[in-house]
């Protein structure tokens, strides 16, 4: 029999199920958002002993802190756990607020905080509702951390940013993590990003790191959206790819017509378009299905897998 303890009540885990569910079946309130083991947004603590799949994700210091994920955790033994503290949140100050497109919304948050450019951050409501988003600013260049957020038709977070977060608000983080960021021992790669929806965040901040640091290979960044109205920071996307020659912009939509971007499945038109990627470093963002289908062509295009950056998000979950 194994149980999970939590606030002094003790529950038995059911076959296949794990710890948040557990705990949710209890009747406790755990922040939780994609539930895939992507977002973060469940993480827990134990001094007990959990697989490895529930530490995908977290650092080397977060593991041995004993932090885990309670949506990916199907524990072999018992465990006691806990809600990681409120005080580990950093507080943010709301600086600007700008529709990007008709559903994404870029928003400007003062931190006292470093991160580097494709780092996401888990942005709180509330102790309960969170979610993660991608940075699409340098902290020391531009001073300020910006996220864009598409909005969801049902989403609690993304309305809430949309409609009735203020400029002048103060806001909770969780502290900038993750490692889809531009590395300067890639100087002399080649370089493909692919950005499908609000993946452009990380991809746009990834590339303007590249070039602020001398990036002289070329660099391909596909942004891919459904269709033409839901592409954006076109314009400066096309300034940046006019000031620096070895930037390649290509907007692609998968359905409509629009006489400046490519038409088509992304995943099909990378393989078309880039047969040999040996050498190349490639950055992959949008949702796990496109992430996924992109890297088995990436991987089977010659890419080293140690050279594909993923950053899979999940979109239009929120309840
Ligand atoms: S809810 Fe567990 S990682 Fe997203």
């Amino acid at each position: 029999m194994i149980e999970v303890e939590y606030q002094q009540a003790r529950l038995q885990l059911q076959p296949n199920e794990s710890v948040l569910e557990a705990l949710e079946r209890g009747g406790h309130k755990i922040p939780n958002s994609c539930r895939k083991g992507l977002c973060h947004a469940c993480l827990m603590q134990t001094g007990g002993a959990v697989p490895a799949a529930a530490q995908q994700g977290l650092n080397e210091s977060q593991c041995q802190q004993g932090y885990f994920l309670a949506c990916s955790c199907y524990p072999r033994e018992s465990l006691s756990v806990s809600l990681p503290a409120r005080d580990s949140l950093l507080q943010a100050v709301v600086q600007n607020k700008r529709m990007l497109n008709q559903t994404v919304l870029e928003l400007t948050l003062q931190a006292a905080v470093r991160w580097q450019p494709g780092q996401n951050v888990l942005l709180w409501k509330n102790t309960l509702l969170g979610r993660p988003y991608s940075i699409a600013s340098h902290s020391l260049r531009d001073g300020c951390l910006v996220l864009h957020i598409l909005l969801h038709r049902h989403g609690q977070l993304s309305r809430w940013c949309h409609e009735q977060l203020q400029v002048g608000a103060t806001v909770a983080l969780s502290p900038p993590d993750g490692n889809c960021t531009y590395d300067i021992q890639d100087a002399q790669k080649p370089l493909l990003l692919v950005a499908a929806s609000t993946g452009l965040a990380p991809v746009y901040g990834i590339v303007q790191e590249a070039l602020a640091r001398g990036h002289r290979a070329a660099i391909d960044l596909y942004a891919v959206a459904e269709q033409a109205e839901d592409l954006y920071l076109r314009a400066e996307l096309a300034q940046l790819a006019q000031q620096y020659p070895q930037l390649n912009y290509y907007p692609v939509i998968q359905r409509g017509a629009d006489a400046t971007a490519l038409v088509g499945d992304a995943a099909d038109l990378i393989a078309r378009r880039h047969p040999a990627l040996r050498g190349s470093k490639v950055y992959l963002c949008g949702t796990p299905q496109v992430v996924e289908a992109l890297h088995k062509r990436c991987f089977l295009a010659g890419a080293n897998r140690a050279d594909i950056v993923t950053d899979p998000f999940v979109t239009g979950h929120e309840p």
